[in-house]
């Protein structure tokens, strides 16, 4: 009898911890409180369930139902007070039209939070075939800068997993100062001939690990840039694009090292080169 009390008590202690990690209060923002509807800007809402999502002492998951939103700005900032999620399993849709965007370098920004996920299966859209032809300045040193699509700046320990981004006017992702922090699970989609659209570009980060991405886009698949220290990339599959770079270095004064770059099992097709380091 006493054994099975508390085999009992076991179970239901089980039960209770499973349910209270599983548990995370939901923001969702097309709920009443923040009105979001497909089809319109949802920066606001976004911004606003953002906010008191990062608020909540205990875990909180800010989520993005199915369907087509459109997004001219994002930025989500912590410190959170605790682990928080972003799920987006809709798609997030920024102006074609580069002029509509209301900052000059970022379209949707995460910075200063710890322990964050950003998961959902959803979609990143930049929209971005219109920037393209507008992105010369390899040529044209004063054009007006058009914004990296997701920057992710001094997170810790946080995830990015099962995300799609799609046609990006300018980099799709850019890490910088980050550590610890893993992208799994991404598809990273824009045109050969796309300008600039490098994938994943990590810079003055620690431990970050890339694995089961499928990138193909107009430049480099992944790049790491200066300062940035056991990085490993395993498993990308997939091209177009430039490959992956170590790079470019050298261009400026007090540029930091690049040490211990793991890459494996990596499989790129119509890629410019596959490896290499740009100096
Ligand atoms: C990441 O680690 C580096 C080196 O230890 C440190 O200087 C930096 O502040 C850390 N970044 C964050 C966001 O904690
Ligand atoms: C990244 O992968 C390496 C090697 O597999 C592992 O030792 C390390 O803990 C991983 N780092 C993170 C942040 O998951
Ligand atoms: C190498 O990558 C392929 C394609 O992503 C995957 O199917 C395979 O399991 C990987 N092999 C190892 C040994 O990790």
């Amino acid at each position: 009898m006493a054994l099975k009390l508390s085999l009992l008590a076991m179970l239901l202690f089980l039960l209770l911890a499973s349910t209270s990690k599983a548990h995370a209060s939901v923001f969702d923002v097309t709920s009443a409180t923040y009105g979001a509807k497909p089809d319109s800007d949802v920066s606001k809402a976004l911004a606003k369930a953002w906010s008191d999502a990062c608020g909540l002492p205990s875990a909180s998951k800010v989520v993005v139902p199915s369907g087509t939103y459109k997004l001219k700005e994002a930025t989500f900032r912590g410190p959170c007070k605790a682990r928080i999620e972003m799920q987006v399993r809709g798609t997030l849709q920024a102006p074609a039209d580069t002029g509509q965007l209301t900052r000059p370098n970022t379209w949707v920004g995460f910075q200063y939070i710890d322990m964050l996920t950003l998961s959902g299966g959803g979609t990143f859209d930049g929209q971005g075939a219109l920037a393209w032809s507008q992105n010369d300045y390899h040529k044209n040193k004063n054009c007006k800068p058009i914004p990296v699509k997701l920057r992710f700046e001094f997170l810790t320990n946080s995830k990015v997993l099962d995300i799609t981004s799609l046609n990006s006017k300018n980099f799709h992702m850019h890490v910088f100062w980050c550590n610890y922090t893993t992208f799994q699970y991404l598809t990273i989609t824009a045109p050969d001939k796309s300008e600039n659209t490098d994938g994943i570009h990590i810079g003055a980060s620690t431990s970050i690990n890339i694995t089961h991405a499928k990138i193909g886009t107009g430049d480099d698949c992944v790049s790491i840039g200066d300062d940035s220290h056991q990085i490993t990339v395993i498993d990308v599959t997939r091209g177009p694009g430039h490959g992956i770079s170590i790079g470019s270095l050298g261009r400026y004064k007090e540029e930091k090292d690049v040490t211990m770059i793991i890459v494996k099992n990596c499989t790129l097709t119509n890629t410019q080169n596959g490896v290499r380091i740009k100096t």
